[in-house]
């Protein structure tokens, strides 16, 4: 699998900054954090665009599905008022603006593929044509789509890809293989010493989300995770070392 860092910030620094914003990602790399992980999914028009929920209310000073508005509609909006005052005026990024910021600030992504309401399939068909002949960002691809998952090992065989869950399944190992999976993507709260150990000793990287606590964090390490998802880059660079 594609080497990663110990450490990826959760849709950016997103306990500082309004998540999924470019701001976001910037703030996770002056917090000491190069790879960010982040929400991919469509606009009306099949444009990749970066958000968490099926809806803009939380994130947005929009409404309603993502999928029902069209690109050029998208990019009025504001996505960083909501947050602080600091921020407004960020806008929903574009996966392609994603990853030309992060090829110049020289960062990785996890990009979580999330059909959110759209077409899963022409969503992993539009990110796989602008994301399989980049080689200018490292990428990890991941979704809790098995569907999804399954679609990548084909659509870009070059890249990898994680299956996202929130619970581990009984038969995790033989569906993980059947999707040609890369990594396994849990939930923090899922994991024990035993389950990692079951995990790790099928040679299966071992991702998990959402780690906001330092010691938390040193023990899933402890325990052969391969990297932590946090919201609090500066918080984790500051308690654990890094590993070499
Ligand atoms: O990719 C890890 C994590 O982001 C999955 O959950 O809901 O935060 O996208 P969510
Ligand atoms: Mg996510």
């Amino acid at each position: 699998m594609i080497r990663i860092p110990h450490i990826i910030a959760h849709r950016g620094a997103s306990i500082e900054a309004p998540e999924n914003t470019i701001a976001a990602f910037r703030i996770a790399q002056v917090r000491g954090v190069n790879w960010i992980e982040c929400d991919v999914t469509l606009s009306a028009d099949a444009q990749c665009v970066l958000i968490h929920d099926d809806t803009l209310d939380r994130t947005t000073n929009g409404s309603g599905p993502i999928h029902e508005h069209s690109l050029a509609t998208l990019r009025t909006l504001d996505a960083g008022a909501w947050f602080s005052d600091i921020y407004k005026g960020e806008r929903i990024p574009t996966l392609s603006e994603t990853l030309d910021t992060l090829a110049a600030l020289e960062m990785g992504i996890n990009l979580e593929i999330k059909p959110s309401g759209c077409d899963a399939m022409l969503l992993a068909e539009r990110v796989a044509s602008e994301i399989g002949n980049r080689h200018d960002v490292p990428v990890l691809l991941s979704s809790f789509d098995p569907d999804v998952v399954a679609a990548m090992a084909d659509l870009c065989p070059a890249l990898d890809c994680g299956w996202l869950v929130e619970e581990i399944p009984a038969d995790w190992k033989s569906r993980y293989d059947a999707l040609k999976a890369a990594a396994l993507h849990v939930d923090q709260k899922q994991l024990t010493a035993e389950k990692c150990a079951e995990i790790t000793g099928e040679k299966v990287p071992l991702i998990c989300y959402t780690v906001n606590d330092p010691d938390r964090a040193r023990t899933l390490l402890s325990w052969g995770v391969r990297a932590i998802i946090t919201d609090n880059p500066a918080l984790m660079t500051t308690a654990i070392p890094p590993i070499r």
